[in-house]
């Protein structure tokens, strides 16, 4: 077992049971990329304000490339019976580097570290989802285009509305997925300052430079405060509400992927390899992953509640509750991601079943507001062409007929304005391709919906590239 860090000022060993409750470990020892950067930063910085020398300096930075490299081949590994990463990574490096070792920890405590490591991993946590969100739009985008004419019912309240398309619905969660790709950003930004040098929680009398670390581990500058920058988890609250949202997201289309593979829509086909079987029914073929995605949503917004508990009622500074923010924060990424990469394939290889789409157009007079519209082009207000047309449906429900075969005579006695113009207006295509208004489906619209999307996946994928975002 890993030596007691404070064993001299207790008289007894941690009970066993202490030690593992205590230990976080198991959940924060992926962070060891992170820490061991952190502390290369904080060895360069003592060297550099003379409060270590630059000999030890080498044997620490030394040091702990050799851990990293060390525990990245699997030649070390993790230790479960130490505290924390911290504990384990320092422990090693003093018994590999004896004296120097020792000295790393100096203007330093767990408490600035550990919110420097989180950060630091954090930073590229949010870089990994946004890529896996900018892919999922990819393949968003592209079936847009592939169903940019495929003519399917619009609906409010799940009952069939106005006519939209395919591509046109899709499109509206590449527009989602957009602004959650920015609220990863806007917390990353916020969250970019370095509490290193808080110290456990009054700063230290040492002449340390906390922009020199900031600096090097390309922070935007430091905690302004030393009580803040070791009490602060804001971020995870940041990013645990960003992905609780994102998930909302995924949770919406996965409902509606659901609910277009039921016999009762049959809107879309999944492919088999994104499909399983029934046990005992052999005509099955269930939308798991898009349950499951949906299912997932509860626990990452579970994860929301418990930092916020965790947090609502803790006095400055440090406190040991805030060892948990850990466990949620990293399972709400690692499940968002986990969504996004198996969401992303099961759209991409899905086929939408355009006929049963256009068939579900035929019925549920989704073109009732276009037959209403067409009267107001003659000349007659929209309250009055409303009426009109809602006697009409109701007309057409009891004798079992549509706007489409309805003949002009029938037409003409509701109001002798109508004549043959009237099938044109009720058309289906035409009633999408006359939804000309900004943002609306037709298909000019939903190309350049689709270009400035591109265009946005592009921009990012240039400035993820150069190392801008
Ligand atoms: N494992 C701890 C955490 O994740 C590190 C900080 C411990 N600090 C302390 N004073 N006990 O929060």
């Amino acid at each position: 077992m890993a030596k007691i860090m404070w064993e001299g000022r207790f008289s007894k060993s941690p009970d066993k049971k202490l030690n593992d409750f205590n230990s976080s470990i198991r959940v924060d020892g992926r962070m060891y990329e992170s820490d061991i950067e952190g502390s290369i930063a904080h060895a360069e910085m003592l060297a550099e304000c003379g409060i270590i020398s630059s000999e030890d300096r080498d044997v620490i930075i030394e040091g702990l490339k050799e851990i990293l490299a060390d525990i990245e081949s699997g030649k070390v590994k993790i230790d479960p019976e130490s505290e924390d990463i911290h504990m384990f990574v320092e422990a090693l490096l003093t018994e590999r580097k004896g004296e120097a070792g020792k000295k790393l920890h100096t203007a330093r405590s767990r408490n600035d570290q550990v919110a420097t490591d989180v950060r630091l991993h954090l930073r590229k946590e949010i870089d990994r989802t946004e890529k896996n969100i900018i892919d999922f739009m990819k393949v968003i985008v592209d079936k847009a285009e592939e169903y940019a004419d495929a003519v399917m019912p619009g609906y409010t309240h799940l009952q069939r509305a106005q006519p939209v398309t395919f591509g046109h619905h899709l499109l509206a969660y590449a527009e989602m997925l957009k602004r959650d790709v920015g609220r990863f950003a806007d917390a990353a930004k916020r969250m970019n300052y370095s509490p290193l040098g808080s110290c456990a929680l009054a700063g230290t009398t040492h002449p340390i430079n906390r922009a020199f670390t900031a600096a090097e581990l390309n922070f935007d500058g430091y905690c302004a405060n030393s009580i803040d920058g070791v009490s602060d988890r804001d971020f995870c609250l940041e990013i645990a509400s960003a992905c609780s949202i994102c998930m909302t997201h995924l949770s919406r289309f996965a409902e509606e992927i659901i609910l277009w593979c039921s016999w009762e829509f049959k809107f879309l086909e999944l492919d088999d390899a994104y499909a399983t079987g029934s046990s005992i029914m052999p005509q099955k073929k269930n939308p798991d992953i898009a349950e499951l995605i949906r299912g997932k949503t509860g626990r990452v917004n579970g994860n929301l509640v418990a930092l916020l508990t965790l947090m609502k009622g803790l006095p400055l500074a440090y406190n040991k509750d805030m060892q948990e923010d850990k466990e949620a924060i990293f399972d709400s990424l690692d499940t968002l991601n986990d969504c996004l990469e198996i969401f992303a394939p099961m759209l991409a290889t899905s086929k939408a079943r355009k006929d049963n789409m256009l068939r579900a157009c035929r019925e549920g007079f989704i073109n009732a507001t276009d037959c209403a519209d067409y009267l107001v082009r003659k000349g007659v207000p929209f309250r009055t062409a409303y009426k009109i047309c809602g006697r009409i449906v109701a007309y057409c429900i009891e004798r079992g007929k549509t706007l489409e075969n309805l003949s002009v005579e029938e037409y003409a006695s509701f109001d002798p304005i109508f004549d043959e113009e009237v099938y044109e207006a009720v058309d289906m295509l035409n009633c999408v391709s006359r939804r000309k208004s900004s943002g609306a489906p037709s298909e000019k619209e939903v190309k350049g919906e689709i270009a400035s999307l591109k265009a946005f996946i592009d921009k990012f994928s240039v400035k993820k590239e150069n190392g801008l975002i």
